[in-house]
Formats: structure tokens, sequence, C-alpha cells
């Protein structure tokens, strides 16, 4: 059975960085409080009007397909993750199929969060690796900027997200020494309320989704998505950070121990781990944890802040530009997120 390796990768950020300065003309914050509890100095936000998830996936893919010496029409899957979808639907897939002028060709949607890139890979590695397909376009991307509470009220969560696209071209090799080793992936809904974005959704507050009023008498045909959601502010993402930090720390280790026990390695043995950019704190935690060095973990949060399902491949591909991984290495991916979700990959270049 042939392995899956990456062909080809490529990110795109927006032009517009916002510095955590900037933010303070919208909400009472600041740099330092930031920079603490995060590590973040400032993030990309897309242009308002000309750049969106699928525009900015597409320019993260046209150069991971020219980097794996392909082009768009030899594309013969796409595995798209974002929650930050141009349309609610249909999804991202499809707008970049047709972005691409590509084939026919299958676009699946993969909704995990931070955890999407990840779980898009491994539906992408199954593919290769029964043959079904040759040339697997997977995407995670978000345009977060659109969606967030800019005023003091969602400062908790605001401050963290930008904006951002990471593409790979997965194809099948025969070498032994390359490619795709593993991939593990979790989930565990009790705490899905956790992290969230309630709305718009079918679920009339069923779950007992914090911070949301009921909206008994309300008309059905408005529960969807009411004035009353606006209102109440009910249309921003909810995030109880202190909960998210307390799992992460567990998870994150947990995910990338399962991936070196699975393949007969040990931390020492990772030439580069790749941790979802959640938080720098979440980061070297996982780092002190593992016993990592400085040059075995890349972190780019500084400067693109939580780009979510675009995260892992942003830094993958800057870590890989930057000559930072090199054939033959060993490098772990590893991601935790709303849901809660959470995934690794372990990968030879
Ligand atoms: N600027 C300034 N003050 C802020 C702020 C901001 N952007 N956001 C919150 N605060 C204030 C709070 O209002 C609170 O004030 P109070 O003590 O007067 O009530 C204080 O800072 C502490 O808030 P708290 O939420 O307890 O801070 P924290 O130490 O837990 O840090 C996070 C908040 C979000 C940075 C932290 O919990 C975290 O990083 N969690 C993980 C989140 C994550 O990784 N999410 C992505 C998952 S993929």
């Amino acid at each position: 059975m042939p392995r899956s390796k990456i062909a080809g990768i490529g990110k795109y950020v927006p032009a517009n960085v916002v510095t955590n300065n900037d933010l303070t003309q919208y909400m009472d914050t600041n740099d330092e409080w930031i920079q603490e509890r995060t590590g973040i100095k400032e993030r990309r936000y897309a242009h308002r009007t000309e750049e969106t998830t699928t525009t900015m996936a597409a320019e993260a893919a046209k150069i991971a397909i020219e980097r794996a010496g392909t082009t768009a029409q030899e594309i013969d899957f796409i595995v798209f993750a974002t929650l930050s979808p141009d349309y609610y639907f249909p999804g991202c897939g499809v707008m970049l199929q047709r972005a691409l002028k590509m084939k026919e060709v299958g676009a699946l949607d993969v909704r995990n969060q931070c955890s999407g890139f990840l779980y898009a890979l491994s539906v992408a590695d199954q593919f290769i690796k029964t043959g079904m397909y040759k040339n697997i376009l997977v995407v995670g991307a978000e345009k977060h900027s659109f969606g967030l509470d800019m005023t003091t009220r969602g400062r908790n969560i605001s401050v963290i997200f930008g904006d951002g696209a990471g593409a790979v071209v997965l194809q099948p090799t025969e070498k032994t020494d390359q490619g795709i080793l593993s991939t593990h992936l979790h989930s565990d809904g009790e705490s899905a309320e956790i992290l969230a974005m309630y709305n718009p959704g079918t679920h009339a507050n069923h779950w007992g989704a914090q911070n949301y009023a009921d909206f008994d008498d309300a008309p059905i045909a408005n529960m969807f998505m009411s004035h009353a959601m606006i209102d109440n502010a009910q249309n921003f993402p909810f995030m109880d950070g202190q909960s998210v930090f307390k799992k992460a720390v567990v998870k994150f280790p947990e995910v990338i121990h399962e991936a070196l026990t699975a393949n007969g390695y040990q931390s020492t043995d990772i030439n580069m781990l790749i941790p979802h950019q959640a938080n720098l704190r979440i980061s070297q935690f996982v780092q002190a944890k593992l016993k990592l060095t400085d040059d075995q973990v890349y972190n780019n949060i500084q400067h693109y802040g939580n780009t979510t399902a675009a995260s892992v491949p942003i830094a993958l591909c800057e870590a890989w530009e930057k000559g930072k991984i090199k054939e033959g290495d060993l490098v772990c991916l590893a991601a935790f997120g709303s849901g809660f979700t959470w995934a690794s990959a372990l990968l030879k270049w």
C-alpha cells in the first residue's frame, strides 16, 4: 500500500497587519495583557470585500499545486477545513473548485475547527492509501475578522484570532522512508458549549448554551437567526478560556505521545513539532512537558494570531520555507480545539 506524502505546500496571509495597539481603538485591551497571556503581537485581517476564506485558500492552493509540480486540472479531490466559510452553505470546497477552474472533482468540507486541517489531512491520507485518488488538495483557511465581537465585551476572544490560509497537495509515494506514518483523531463532545458559536443554528437552546436567551415565543421562521440574537450579541463565538487551556495542555502531549508510540519513536526523535497555534503559552507548556528544545518546535502565533484550521499548514509552510524542515526529518503535527476535538499526524518529510 502506498503512503501519502506532502508533495507541495503553500500559505497565504492578508497584507493588512493589525497590532495589539491597533485593537485598543475598538476595545479596552492592551499590548502587555495580550502578549503576556497569548504571546500574540499582531495578526492579519483580510480585506473586507476583496478577500474571503475561499480567495485566501485559492492563493495558498496555487502555491502548493505549483510546488507539487502539478496543475489545478490534475487535482482529483478537495478537502477543505474551515469554521468561517464564505456561505453557511454550500461549503468552501466547491467555491475553491470554481475559483481554481478545476475539473468536476469531489469536494469535501470539514468542520473540526482548530483540528480541522489534521482531520482533513487524515481523510485525504486514507484516499491516497487506498489508491482512490492521486492528487488531493487539502486546505485550511479562515476569515475570522468578519465574525468577531470587536468591542470590550468580546475582547477575551477577539484578540486571539487572525485570518489566513494554508494548503498542501498529497500524492502517493512508494518510498518506505517518506510520507505520513499515521494520523490519530479524537473527540469529546461533553464540552461542546465551552468553545462554540451557537448561532446561526437549529438548537433553540436545547443544549442550554451559555449566554443564550430563550426565544420560546419567537415565530419558528426566526429561530435560525433573529434580530434578537443580534441585539443580544449571540451571533459571536463564546469561549471559556481557562477550561480550554486546562484541557489543551493535557490532550496535546497525549496525542503527540500516541503518534510517537504508534511508530516506535520517542519525543527526542522529533525534528520538528508544529503545534496548532492556539496560544504561545500552551505551546510552551507542551514543549516543556515533552522536553523538546526550541529548535524542535515551531511557533508563529506571535505574528498571525490563532488562525484555527489554517494555523498548522501556515506554520508548517513557514518552517519549511525557512529551511527548518529537511528531507528525512520526523515531523509531528498536533492540534486541539473546539468540540473538543484533537489530533496528530506523524510524517517523514
Ligand atoms: N485585554 C485585557 N483584559 C482582558 C482581555 C483582553 N483582551 N480579555 C479578558 N480580559 C480580562 C478579563 O475581563 C478578566 O478581568 P477581571 O479579572 O477584571 O474579571 C481578566 O482579564 C482575566 O480574564 P481571564 O479570562 O480569567 O484570563 P485568562 O488568564 O484565562 O486568559 C485567555 C484568557 C483566553 C488568554 C486564556 O484563558 C487562554 O489562552 N485560554 C486558551 C484559549 C485558547 O487557546 N483558545 C483557542 C483554542 S484552539
